[in-house]
This record gives structure tokens, sequence and C-alpha cells, in this order.
């Protein structure tokens, strides 16, 4: 018994130890071959593995670019090729190179190969004895090119089966790059296209938003007194849902609500509306159809949003179940609901009317303190009068409430006027527990 048979191997066969060798070096490269990060240099790391397990002192590993067909080297050794050369494939010797199960000699004649091996220069200036196809399945996904061995002798059967082996882990490795390529960049596609869609959706909306004020801005139209009342009310509406953290979707149906509230006053007569002394019973109940006008117009519409019918119909709904047209208890009353009946309020009172002058801040804000649980809700009243607080002393360009509001007032007076205000409305049980601890 020689020593290659001793080890395993069998006379031209492969050597089993180097084979196995070879296999658990390539299995380490697995995954780094797989991976994003340095697939270049661990390219380069796989070509002198090959290249160690034979030994050969010259090699050349190229990756297959069928759309140009081309090879294009990317890692070599005892070459002065450099990476980045490209060396052509005609197609009849991509699909040569691609059937072939095993090394291809050189010498050996084989149609178109032989040819292609004898006009590409950097397989004679390497003095290449064997050209190796890289195959995933059936696709050729590159070549490797190995000079002399070290030995002078020729490559065994042995030799090749090593060689195929360890090409097919190269290969599967730069497959896999391929596909890790193809996803990054359907990713990058994929972000593009969403990022796209966002600012199209950015514009609807916007779109939306101005049609949406823009009717609110007609509906106004027809009563010069109330001219951007619907506007104001949906600063203010919006400022006091965020004030009392309604989602999102909420107040975006409250800020629709609040342009469009009024939009049933088209069926009431202008003679009416515009009215400046005391109304008739017959004329105030014609004014007092228009939330129901309002809900019959808005309910035909789809809007994005949940309830803008409902709130716009219930607009002059009071807490302690007064108000019209449906005279809803406080449980029956959605937070958009009562959140608009105060906005609205608020706004025609410190708004002109054909029949009183607007009201000064303080008394507006004392109206509106002493309809809390009559006509108003007193959570949504402490938000309104924290709101105020807050753009009392803050930025006047960033008010919502203040919009429409004459700025002539005294600010200390006002804001002692909702401080005592917030100090009465404090949460029962609050003001019971610092009763207690007195
Ligand atoms: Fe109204």
């Amino acid at each position: 018994m020689n020593a290659r048979e001793r080890d395993g191997g069998a006379p031209g066969g492969p050597d089993v130890r180097k084979l196995m060798f070879s296999i658990s070096t390539m299995e380490e490269l697995g995954d780094a071959l797989s991976s994003r990060d340095h697939f270049r240099d661990n390219l380069h790391t796989a070509l002198l593995s090959l290249m160690g397990s034979i030994p050969v002192a010259c090699g050349a590993l190229l990756l297959h670019e069928p759309r140009r067909g081309e090879l294009v080297l990317v890692a070599a050794r005892g070459t002065a090729a450099r990476p980045g050369l490209r060396i052509a494939l005609p197609p009849d010797a991509a699909l040569a190179l691609q059937h072939r199960r095993r090394p291809l000699s050189v010498n050996a004649h084989v149609p178109a190969l032989s040819s292609w091996v004898r006009r590409t220069s950097l397989l004679k200036e390497m003095g290449a004895e064997i050209v190796a196809p890289l195959r995933f399945k059936d696709e050729l996904v590159g070549a490797v090119a190995l000079g002399l061995k070290y030995t002078g002798e020729t490559y065994t059967a042995g030799d090749h089966e090593l060689i195929m082996v360890m090409a097919n882990y190269i290969a599967i490795g730069v497959h896999n790059q391929e596909l890790l390529r193809h996803l990054e960049s359907a990713n990058t596609a994929l972000r593009r296209k969403v990022s796209e869609n966002r600012r199209l959706y950015r514009n609807l909306e916007s779109i939306y938003a101005d049609t949406v004020r823009a009717l609110g801005a007609a509906i106004d139209a027809k009563d010069p007194y109330t001219g951007g009342h619907s506007d104001r009310v949906a600063k203010i509406a919006v400022a006091l849902g965020q004030a009392l953290g309604l989602p999102e979707h909420e107040i975006n149906a409250l800020r629709i609500a609040s342009h469009l509230h009024d939009i049933g006053k088209i069926a009431v007569d202008n003679s009416i509306l515009l009215k400046p002394g005391r109304l008739e019973p017959g004329e105030l109940t014609q004014i007092h159809r228009h939330p129901t006008v309002s809900y019959d117009i808005l309910s035909n519409i789809a809007f994005p949003y949940p309830d803008v019918a409902l709130i716009a119909r219930h607009h002059h709904e009071w807490v302690n179940g007064s108000g019209y047209p449906d005279r809803l208890g406080p449980s029956q009353l959605l937070p958009g609901m009562k959140i608009i009946c105060l906005a609205d309020s608020f706004d025609a009172m410190t708004s002109d009317r054909p029949y009183r002058p607007a009201l000064k801040l303080t008394e507006a804000v004392g109206r509106i303190r002493e309809g809390v649980s009559v006509q108003f809700d007193p959570q949504v009243t402490r938000a309104f009068l924290k709101v105020l607080r807050g753009e009392v002393l803050g930025d006047e360009a960033s008010a919502q409430v203040l919009s429409g509001v004459d700025r002539r007032f005294s600010g200390p007076a006002v804001l002692d006027c909702i401080d005592r205000h917030l100090r009465e409305l404090k949460p029962a049980r609050r003001r019971a527990g610092a009763a207690a601890a007195t």
C-alpha cells in the first residue's frame, strides 16, 4: 500500500485529506462569500485557497458578465494582470464553458473553447494550464484559470475533481452575491417608490385640505358677518383636539367638519341669515335646520376620515341636552362634537354680528365659563382655557384660538380671568383631595 492509498486516495483520484481540508476551508469562506462586506477580498482569499490546494504559483478568478459578453478579472496571483481587466467571451465559448462539468486543459481540443483560449492574452501571459467554469445550476457565473503546478507535473483527475468542488463553492458565493445585489437594488427602488408615493399623498392631502378650506370660505361668503368663520373654527377646534390628545384621524375629521359645518346655511334664506334684529319663531326654525341640511349634504361624501357629517350635524348640541337638532345628551356626544360646539361659539362671540359688536376677550371667556356643563363640556373648556393661556403668553404668530380675536386686550387681565376659571374648573377628585389635605 503506497502513501496515497493509506490516506484514502486512489491513484489518479483526489487526495481525500487534501480534499477535506479544501472543503472545510471553503465552508469557512462560504459565509464570507455570501456577505456583502469585503466580497472582492474574500474572492481573492478563495482563489489563494484553491491555488494552495493544488498547489500552483499562478491563478486568476474572473466573473461572468453575460450582458456584455465578457469575463472580468476580480482576483489574480502570479500575473501582471490587474483586477478590472475585461476579456471577451463570445456566446459560443460561454455556452461551451457553461455546459462543462470539469476543468478544461488549455492544450485539449474542445470546439469553441480552444480557439477562445488561444485568442485570450491573459491565459497566454499567465501560462494557464487549466480553465475551470464557475457554475451555479446551469448558469455560468465565472471562471478560474490556473497555471503550471509547482511540481511541474500535469494535472491529474484528482486535481480536476478538487478544482471543481472548490469552484462550486466559489460559484455559490458569487451567485448569492448577485442575489443580494438584486435584493438591495429592488429595496432601493421600492424605497424610492414609497417615498414618491408619500410625496404624492402629501400633495393630495394638501390639495384636499385647500379644497375643503375653499368650500368653507364659499359658505362664509354668503354672510359678510361670518367671513373667515369656518377657517377660524377649524383652527380653534384642531388646537383643542390636539390639546386633548385626540388621534390624528379624529383631528383630521374635526378639521374638515369645522370647515364645512355651516354648509347647510345655503338652504337658509339670506333675509333671515342677515337679519339684524330678533328672529321670529318661523325664522328660528329655518336657522335650526342648517345642521341637518349640512349632514344631508356631507353624508353623501366619502370622506377619508370618520364622522365628518355627524360632527357637522351636532355642532349646535349642548351637553345638557338642550341643543339642536337632536338634543343629544353628553354621553351621546363625540369629543369632536363637544369641541366644535365650543370653537364655533367662541368665534361667534368674538366676531361682529348684525345684532351686536364682537365681545371683549374677557367677556367671551366669561361666557364660555358660564356655559360649562350647560352648553360646554368641562374637560373641553379646561383644554380651551389652557390653550388660550399659552397663546396669551406665547408667540402671536402661532396663535390659533386667538387667530380671530381683536388683540387690543390686557394680557394680565385675561390671564387673571383664565386662571380664576381654571381654579374653579379643577376636576372634582383633585379638589376633594386638596380639601382633605388642608
Ligand atoms: Fe352653525
